[in-house]
């Protein structure tokens, strides 16, 4: 039998061992046998055929249609914060959806004009005001819009944007443009050509690419589809200074840094800079699609009515989910612990750089973190850590990435580190 660590996972019913096989309920899987072939037929191949089905989830437990439990160390890329199924989550979204489901922005809900609210209160900015969109993409097309519009208010001519190389913004085509991987770029070539992108790590360079011509500097404080980079300090005061000195806005992309994911509510809340402009998407709503542009001072009044709109922005369901999101974590101490729990990952990941193969260095902040390798295995690492139900993504060629939710428990900790440890040593004997 593989190896799940031999330990417990936190399931539905109390802990269950990672990896024990629990017979499928006859009748059940028939049709599902066949699902990534099916997939595969009939939906467009954005993505890499998929490694594994599961039917449930459970805490930090993925289950498989054979019933194994796995630890999702990934949550989705970054998304299930809170963990699967989710109890308070849960209860609210039946409650909404079963109260009212949607009604467009022509009209108002409670559910999305709290969660606005909410949103304010734990930037701590008086004066926000949010827009409401599906998704980080989204999210960040308003941003860029909502930089567009305060830029051209000073001078028709100032829509230029400047980026970070490395940087992964979204697919749809202004924030594909605003991402700094050229090789995204080049299948939908040409781009408009508004942005300009500047080394991650270079103040200086950052400094002279930002001109009168710039509306935005758009950045993430941790790079997360990078390969968990963090951005330094000074990469940060610099692009603040820039915006200031030029009247740009300062726009930070917290589409999977927020909700806790890096410490804070969002990583920008532990550095120097405080932006114009944040964007939040994936954990907001614990797995339900929702994004939010926030911004306040001049940046919040930008639009005006018929400048932007989304016929789903700010649904009941998904806002309702997004406000029990934050609840919970209020309530629960959420972050506090996450801190607690991302130390413990931490040694254990840096006692692996002591003694496992290809283990050389750990990077990023809280529990997003990133296990840099001296070798370019890091897709053999997650497929070893895979046969061992452990779910971690390779994130580059040389890194790993680990996302547990904040609520992962000190031994589910401990039996990642195992899996992983095993999964080193099982890739160096196979090279
Ligand atoms: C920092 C950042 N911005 C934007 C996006 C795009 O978000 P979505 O896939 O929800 O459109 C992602 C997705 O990984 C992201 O990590």
């Amino acid at each position: 039998m593989r190896s799940g660590g031999g330990g417990a996972v936190s399931g539905s019913s109390g802990t269950v061992a990672p990896g024990a096989g629990h017979d499928r309920p006859a009748g059940l899987g028939s049709r599902n046998e066949n699902l990534t072939g099916r997939a595969a037929e009939r939906l467009m191949s954005t993505y890499p055929v998929p490694k594994a089905e599961f039917v449930r989830g459970k805490g930090t437990a993925l289950f498989d249609v054979d019933g194994n439990p796995h630890l999702d160390f990934l949550c989705g890329l970054g998304v299930t914060n809170l963990g699967h199924g989710h109890a308070a989550v849960t209860a609210a979204v039946a409650e909404q959806a079963a109260t009212l489901v949607h009604t467009s922005n022509l009209f108002v809900t409670e559910p999305a004009v709290a969660l606005a609210e909410r949103l304010a209160r734990i930037l701590g900015w008086d004066d926000a005001r949010v827009f409401f969109a599906q998704d980080g993409a989204t999210a960040n097309e308003a941003a860029i819009k909502v930089a567009r519009r305060h830029g051209k208010a000073q001078h028709p001519d100032k829509v230029r944007m400047v980026a970070l190389e490395g940087s992964f913004h979204g697919r749809t085509l202004a924030t594909l443009e605003a991402t700094g991987q050229p090789a995204k770029h080049e299948p939908f070539a040409p781009l408009a050509g508004y942005v300009d992108h500047v080394p991650y790590d270079d103040p200086d360079a950052l400094r002279a690419a930002v001109t009168d011509q710039t509306c935005a500097v758009l950045l993430e404080v941790v790079q997360g589809e990078g390969g968990v980079r963090p951005v330094s300090d000074e990469v940060l005061v610099a692009a603040r200074e820039a915006c200031d000195a030029h009247r740009a806005l300062l726009i930070v992309d917290e589409v999977q840094t927020g909700i806790g994911r890096t410490g804070p509510w969002f990583a920008f809340q532990d550095t120097p800079v405080v932006p114009d402009v944040i964007t939040v998407a994936k954990a907001l709503a614990n797995g339900l699609p929702i994004g939010a542009c926030i911004a306040h001072g001049p940046a919040a009044t930008a639009f005006q009515p018929g400048d932007h709109g989304t016929t789903f922005g700010g649904n009941p369901v998904t806002c309702a989910a997004a406000n029990a999101v934050i609840d919970a974590i209020e309530s629960d101490g959420i972050l506090a612990a996450a801190r607690t729990r991302s130390r413990r990952l931490v040694e254990g990941l840096e006692a692996l750089v002591d003694d496992a193969p290809f283990a050389r260095g750990v990077r990023g902040r809280g529990l997003l973190l990133g296990l840099e390798l001296d070798a370019p295995v890091a897709a053999e690492v997650e497929s070893a850590c895979r046969e061992r139900f452990l779910i971690v993504n390779a994130v580059a060629p040389d890194v790993v990435r680990l996302a547990p939710p904040l609520t992962v428990t000190r031994q589910e900790i401990d039996l990642a580190l195992a899996a992983l440890a095993e999964s080193l040593s099982a890739v160096a004997e196979a090279h």
